[in-house]
């Protein structure tokens, strides 16, 4: 894990093995430690970048972020490593999010995209409103709030206790400040459907056929909406696909980068 300096921020990012760059942008309220289940099995499929967002894991946290200051800092990042050539972006959830983001600020920058367990609406009024309201609890109470509400929605049913409660501690231990700045950015971020026909880079979609955050449905809309896009459902897998099917979803992956 080093740390990088970019954009206004101090950021940790993990980086392992040469090729061609694979940027891994975790989900909320995470860290880059998400994708360890996968990363050895994608070790000879590029150079895996993965950071922890501003406000995650190790990286600093700011009072206020946007969806683009998320966007931002990746761009700023891959540019901290000299990394020159378009990467496979790999967002999960908010990394999704934000991997609209930087598709839409930095398109040059984006050789393929891979949605997994993701929207590309906004917010409807009524949970833009309950983020801003959990945001103010966070701040006032912690992180456990949320990981305590989230915990059961991540996974699949059948999830091990133990995994369950593993993820509830790492989120709980999450920055409130960090936190907060990610549930107001997420209450305001943009409505990305009217944009997805104009997705032209190689893009597939994953989604663990028990996501009850981002249920399949929504996926299956962004692959009729998304140009030549790639639908993958992973089975026994709710939110958390990488943690969940490590083996399913790397294939998935490696199977769409070996295409390009
Ligand atoms: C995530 O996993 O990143 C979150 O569930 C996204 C969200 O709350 O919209």
């Amino acid at each position: 894990m080093h740390t990088y300096h970019v954009n206004g921020v101090r950021l940790a990012c993990e980086v392992q093995g040469d090729g061609r760059p694979i940027l891994y942008v975790h989900g909320f309220p995470l860290s880059g430690r998400m994708w360890h289940p996968i990363l050895p099995l994608m070790s000879d499929a590029g150079k895996l970048i993965v950071p922890d967002l501003r406000g995650f894991g190790a990286s600093e946290a700011t009072a206020d972020a946007e969806m683009a200051d998320y966007a931002d800092d990746l761009a700023a990042l891959l540019a901290a490593l000299g990394e020159k050539r378009p990467a496979v972006v790999v967002g999960l959830s908010m990394g999704g999010y934000i991997a609209f983001e930087f598709h839409r600020r930095h398109r040059g920058s984006v050789a393929a995209l891979v949605l997994a367990d993701t929207r590309a609406e906004g917010d409807t009024a009524e949970s833009a409103k309950a983020r801003l309201e959990s945001a103010e609890k966070v701040l006032k109470e912690g992180s456990r709030i949320v990981s305590d509400a989230m915990v059961e929605k991540l996974f699949a049913p059948a999830a091990a206790a133990r995994t369950k409660e593993e993820w509830r501690t790492i989120m709980a231990e999450a920055s409130p400040i960090g936190v907060a700045a990610a549930l107001r950015a997420m209450s305001r971020r943009t409505d990305f459907r009217p944009l997805l026909a104009d997705i032209r880079v190689p893009t597939q979609i994953v989604v663990g056929a028990a996501d009850s955050i981002t249920p399949v449905v929504g996926s299956r809309r962004m692959h009729e909406a998304i140009p030549g896009s790639r639908l993958e459902i992973i089975p026994d897998a709710g939110h958390m696909t990488p943690v969940e099917q490590p083996q399913a979803f790397a294939r998935a992956v490696r199977e769409f980068i070996g295409a390009l």
